[in-house]
């Protein structure tokens, strides 16, 4: 059968033969068995309803196997045999192009060598799941092959609940995932969901069929140290020869010293895993691979005299990084961290004076000690960056809950009010003020052709409208703009691209919608393919969480997910191709509401009228509840875009004076 073919079979008519596992596959982890008898009953029940009565008996026995080996019901068997890669858009059986698209990104978030745990349906984060199951996935394909522009198809957390009639401005696919009552949104009732195969964890972008590989990662952080440099520096100064200090070379932390080149600073990284260190030199992540605090000092000090750009992974403990250089009077112009702290007792963050080795065997055996130890080491860690903060350092938190775990550690970390930290965090002080506040966030596109050239032509037409909007920008967004130009002349050097081919940068409304106005004519001209805009859910307006996104929020409204409901919402009816919505994604169930979109460019008229109606909302939307939580930068920015846009007409705060409140209580 032709790979046409199996798509349009959907769940094949003959059951196919029992499948192993490949031996040398990336495994998603096994989960909690955290179901009751009764409840594994129903969740082989509800697995059972994908298949004819006459498969029952056999799957049965599989799928209760699968629920005890993995905790979870996967359907490996149901696996197709064909190769999952982003073929482009031509090469899908398909009635609508839109749809092909779609299919396109779910091929692209499962191609093994994006996601995760391809076998399990994982893009990434461990448990960022794109269906549940392999018959989701059948399923899907083959609706999304059949359906018209006439007919939306609904998803509940990978579940394809159906072909509804709609009509051609309608989204096609409508998504959601892990959506709950807001008091069953424990992480317990997360595994018990899922493994009843109701629920799923959508991550970011990995449920809504957007991600992109390591390029988004690195290019978000190098927005980051950029700015963070940009805070100390004296005009006329660059991160050349200064220190950029900060730890992990892990899944999303291997992207710093990455980005510290691109920023153009001395980056160090401490990883105290080997294999870790060792894969991001091997990847070229990383320039200099050394194991020795003494010769790290040597070379950092030639690094300063000679204001180089590099970057150095160190094989140790962070701590004694701190530590030392303190003694030396290394001074650290940025510091950071990006060790696990989010899951600080199994391995997430790994205690000083004690080796890697034994900290495993401590983590396994003497689980109590080893978290005595890691409250010690972050006491220690704290205080050391302390010494450096007095100095002048400027230290922020990396949304790794670093400042939380330290403070709950008993390390001196707070404020003098006793409530907030002595540090901010990135997005409360980088990206919050800096980038989203102006509108400014990680919008991508994905050229469907699959070719280089059109990549290529593309990085050029963004180019060259970025530098145009520059031209007459104000002031305030002068620097974002420069730091895009700069990143899309570099972008294709960089050799990013992994799986389609895929870029991004982070614009505001004006830049997002003349790029991709600029797109859909060079694509009505025949000079490039179709082109799949969209942007991760780390965003402006589409996520609503109290401690990223919205963490420089200061109404007492960051705890609410007004904003991300509206623009999903919002976006479905203004033209969005498809749109989704998740609970958790980064920061974990129940901790988060993210959405995000995807937008189909064919060069017509109504893509045109579509990208413009869509993407304005898309990022005005959250700088006007940014506006109204009185922060200055989107106050400017929301009164900037009504005076260009008459049939906007947004709420302004009005700003109380300090003395009426004090005088009050
Ligand atoms: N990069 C971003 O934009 C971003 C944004 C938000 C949050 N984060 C957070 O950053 C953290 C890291 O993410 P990840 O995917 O890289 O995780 P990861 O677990 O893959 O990597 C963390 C690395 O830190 C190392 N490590 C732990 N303790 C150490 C110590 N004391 N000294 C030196 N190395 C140590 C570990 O060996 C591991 O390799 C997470 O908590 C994540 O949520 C990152």
């Amino acid at each position: 059968m032709t790979f046409k073919e199996q798509i349009l079979q959907g769940i094949p008519s003959n059951l196919p033969k029992h499948k192993s596992y490949p031996k040398d596959a990336n495994r998603a982890p096994k989960r909690k068995d955290i179901l009751s008898i009764e409840e594994k009953q129903l969740a082989i029940r509800n697995a059972l309803r994908y298949f004819p009565n006459k498969w029952h008996k056999e799957l049965s026995i599989e799928f209760a196997h699968e629920l005890q080996d993995f905790g979870r019901i996967y359907m490996y068997r149901f696996k197709p045999d064909y190769d999952i890669y982003p073929r482009p858009i031509q090469e899908y059986p398909a009635k609508s192009h839109q749809a092909a698209s779609i299919m396109l990104m779910i091929q692209n978030n499962l191609d093994p060598k994006v996601a995760q745990h391809p076998e399990e349906l994982i893009t990434y984060g461990g448990n960022g799941a794109v269906f549940q199951n392999w018959a989701q996935y059948l399923l899907t394909m083959q609706y999304l092959a059949n359906m018209t522009n006439e007919q939306t198809l609904n998803m509940y957390s990978g579940h394809p609940m159906g072909l509804f009639p709609s009509h051609k401005d309608a989204p096609r696919v409508v998504v959601t995932n892990g959506m709950v009552i807001p008091n069953y949104s424990n992480p317990d009732d997360w595994e018990k969901f899922n493994a009843i195969g109701v629920s799923q964890y959508g991550q970011m972008t990995a449920g809504s069929f957007m991600y992109i590989g390591p390029q988004g990662i690195v290019h978000g952080t190098t927005i980051t140290v950029m700015n963070a440099f940009r805070k100390i520096l004296k005009k006329g100064e660059t991160p050349a020869g200064k220190i950029f200090l900060t730890a992990g070379l892990g899944g999303m932390s291997g992207a710093q010293p990455k980005a510290g080149n691109i920023a153009g600073c001395i980056t160090i990284a401490a990883e105290v895993n080997p294999k870790a260190a060792t894969k991001r030199y091997e990847q070229g992540w990383v320039d200099i691979l050394i194991d020795s605090m003494d010769e790290l000092i040597t070379r950092v000090k030639i690094a300063q005299k000679n204001n180089e750009v590099v970057s150095i992974a160190y094989i140790g403990n962070i701590v004694d990084i701190w530590e030392r250089f303190d003694k030396e009077d290394i001074f650290v112009h940025v510091g950071s961290d990006q060790t696990s702290l989010h899951i600080p007792w199994t391995g997430g963050y790994y205690p000083v004076d004690t080796s890697y080795e034994e900290s495993n065997i401590l983590i396994a055996e003497q689980p109590e000690l080893f978290k005595e130890k890691v409250q010690a080491s972050l006491r220690r860690h704290a205080a050391s960056i302390n010494n450096h903060t007095t100095k002048g350092t400027y230290f922020f938190d990396y949304g790794n809950a670093f400042l939380l775990e330290a403070s709950r550690a008993g390390a001196d970390i707070m404020a003098k009010n006793n409530i907030d930290f002595k540090y901010k965090s990135y997005v409360q002080d980088i990206l919050g003020p800096m980038c989203f506040d102006y509108g400014f966030g990680p919008f991508r596109w994905v050229c469907t052709s699959g070719k280089t050239e059109d990549l290529d032509k593309t990085d050029m037409i963004a180019m060259h409208v970025l530098q145009e909007i520059m031209e007459n920008s104000p002031e305030e967004i002068q620097l974002q703009m420069q730091d895009n130009i700069t990143w899309i002349k570099n972008a294709k050097k960089n050799k990013m691209v992994v799986g389609s081919q895929a870029r991004i940068l982070y614009a505001d409304a004006e830049g997002r919608i003349k790029i991709a106005n600029a797109f859909n004519k060079a694509i009505a001209a025949g000079k490039i393919g179709p082109v799949v805009l969209g942007r991760d859910h780390h965003d402006v307006s589409g996520t609503d969480s109290p401690y990223r996104e919205t963490s420089n929020i200061y109404d007492g409204s960051k705890f609410t997910a007004d904003m991300a409901i509206q623009n999903v919402i919002g976006d479905s009816f203004r033209g969005a191709t498809w749109v989704s919505i998740h609970n958790g994604g980064g920061v974990g169930w129940g901790e988060v509401i993210n959405g995000g979109f995807g937008m189909f460019l064919d060069g017509s008229q109504e893509a045109e009228s579509r990208l413009k109606n869509m993407l304005f909302y898309d990022v005005n939307n959250g700088i006007a509840r940014r506006s109204w939580a009185r922060n200055d930068e989107a106050i400017f920015a929301i009164k900037r875009q009504m005076e260009r846009t008459p049939n906007l007409k947004v709420t302004i705060p009005n700003i109380v004076e300090d003395d009426i409140l004090k005088s009050l209580f």
